[in-house]
């Protein structure tokens, strides 16, 4: 069996993108254009990859350190950016002798795994030179151009800028995306020459020298163009936007999954929802979600690296990197933050804010209050306004609430405290020592209650009083 390597291209600069960010580490659907390309190599089975860095190299080498997919890829470096030739030879230690290369452009984010394994299984197939992927495009500008012989055999790519006016209007793209026997490329790219209007040494003359010498050369176009959308500028960072968000609701409609408005639902094409939830309008949903079946979110919905069960609603909230049990509610207006842990039936209301936070089942953190670094046992009532006081300007403390603790209003809970299970803590309390379980907790000034102070003070009648229209009053015209 021939071995087969993936390369990907990284190194160039992207003038078009006019960014301070490498162009291969603009983001699609959540991600660098760079982890799709990856993300489409490994899924097509191809376990050894590499990827050719320059400019911005540290930039682009650390997002391949930091891409989370397996088997992880090799960073090479092409010292000048020369051209999409140089950059394949600079990898010409890596390449295994005899080997196919299969080479991909970093740039070209909605590839998908069954396209690139397609690919390669008809390269293997056909046992030819090199097997190119080419398009045809409505708008074919700025795409190299294939350039068939009469009886319709590729004969030469032309960049764009490199073209007659002839071959301007020829519509089969140039994809960049191709395999290669590995030797036979390597020994064409010494060859290849930069007397362009580039000035750079292109890859895709290679093909052109290889079939000049008669070596055999495919050239499959692919049925749906948009798979191979290269991206060169901000425009085409809409439109690779717009395609990947489309592909992913079809995916999730496909998959019995409710969109009410799909013009206002933003999804990570790495998204998980069960069928019949239904998305309402305004939803985002970032990074490596996964929702379960029955779930409403939305309006306002923004989830992100979270696991919601089934039957959950989130209604105009944001929750990060939580976990939401089976028939929990969050919402209008809360932010769960990273660490929180909702289990079954808990509702989290109005302007909650959690963090680091575990609530267990059938609890309620009704309306305006901050829990953090803490543990809330089952069916416990937060009072409005309780307040965990985590943080003593230099550490954070924990604080732990039994079961079937209740918490009255705007308690503040100065951690590290415990309440015990069952216990009750008086509203208004501020707590600086643990609760045992059952008892009832008071921690606030007693109230006095003053009999006729105010006629004490303004006369009979409170005739003196000051009211309406007096100084610091609004006063009525
Ligand atoms: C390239 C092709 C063109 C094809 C198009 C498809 C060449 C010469 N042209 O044009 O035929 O239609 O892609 O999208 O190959 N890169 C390097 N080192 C370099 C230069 C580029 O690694 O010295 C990388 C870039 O980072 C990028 C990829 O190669 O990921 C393609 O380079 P780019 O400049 O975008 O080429 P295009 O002009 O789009
Ligand atoms: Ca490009």
């Amino acid at each position: 069996m021939v071995e087969i390597v993936a390369l990907v291209l990284a190194a160039g600069e992207g003038k078009r993108m006019k960014s301070e960010q490498a162009k291969v580490l603009h983001e699609v659907g959540g991600r660098p254009m760079l982890a799709h390309v990856l993300a489409a190599a490994r899924g097509a089975g191809l376990d050894r990859l590499a990827v050719v860095v320059g400019h911005a190299g540290a930039q682009v080498a650390a997002a391949v350190d930091a891409d989370e997919g397996t088997p992880r890829a090799e960073v090479l470096v092409q010292p000048e950016q020369r051209g999409t030739g140089d950059a394949v030879l600079a990898a010409r230690a890596w390449v295994p002798a005899g080997a196919t290369l299969l080479v991909l452009y970093g740039d070209t984010p909605l590839l998908t795994a069954p396209l690139v394994a397609g690919l390669v299984a008809s390269h293997a197939r056909s046992g030819a030179a090199a097997t190119l992927l080419t398009a045809v495009l409505d708008d074919p500008r700025g795409y190299g151009r294939i350039v068939r012989d009469g009886d319709g055999r590729l004969r030469a790519i032309v960049e764009q800028a490199d073209c007659t006016a002839e071959q301007s209007a020829l519509r089969e793209v140039n994809t960049g995306i191709g395999c290669y026997r590995a030797g036979e490329l390597l020994a064409a790219l010494d060859r290849v020459t930069p007397d362009n209007a580039q000035g750079e040494l292109y890859l895709p003359d290679a093909v052109g020298l290889l079939r000049r010498e008669g070596r055999s050369v495919e050239a499959l176009a692919v049925e749906d163009a948009r798979l191979v959308l290269g991206v060169n500028d901000r425009a085409g960072l809409a439109a690779a936007e717009r395609v990947l968000r489309e592909r992913t609701l079809e995916r999730l409609l496909a998959g019995g999954v409710t969109i009410v408005d799909p013009a206002t639902t933003y999804v990570d094409d790495r998204a998980q929802i069960g069928a019949d939830t239904v998305l309402m309008p305004m939803t985002f949903i970032e990074g490596r979600c996964s929702v379960g079946r029955f779930c409403r979110i939305g309006p306002g919905a923004h989830l992100r690296s979270s696991r919601l069960g089934e039957r959950v609603q989130v209604l105009h909230s944001l929750v990060e990197e939580s976990d939401l049990g089976d028939g929990t509610q969050v919402g209008p207006y809360s932010h769960l933050r990273p660490g929180t842990s909702l289990a079954v039936g808990v509702h989290v209301g109005n302007f909650a804010e959690l963090k680091n936070a575990s609530v267990g089942p059938a609890s309620k953190v009704p309306h305006h209050s901050y829990l953090g670094d803490v543990e809330i046992g089952a069916g416990v009532n937060v009072g409005a306004g309780t307040v965990t006081v985590n943080y003593d300007g230099a550490a954070k403390h924990r604080t732990r609430v039994g079961d079937r603790a209740f918490l009255g209003c705007n308690a503040n809970l100065v951690a590290p405290v415990d309440v015990g299970p069952g216990a009750y803590v008086a509203a208004g309390s501020t707590l600086t020592e643990d609760v045992a379980a059952g008892a009832l907790a008071v921690a606030r000034a007693r109230q006095v209650v003053k009999a006729g102070w105010v006629e004490r003070r303004f006369g009979r009648g409170g005739e003196g009083q000051p009211g309406p229209g007096a100084e610091g009053q609004p006063s009525q015209a």
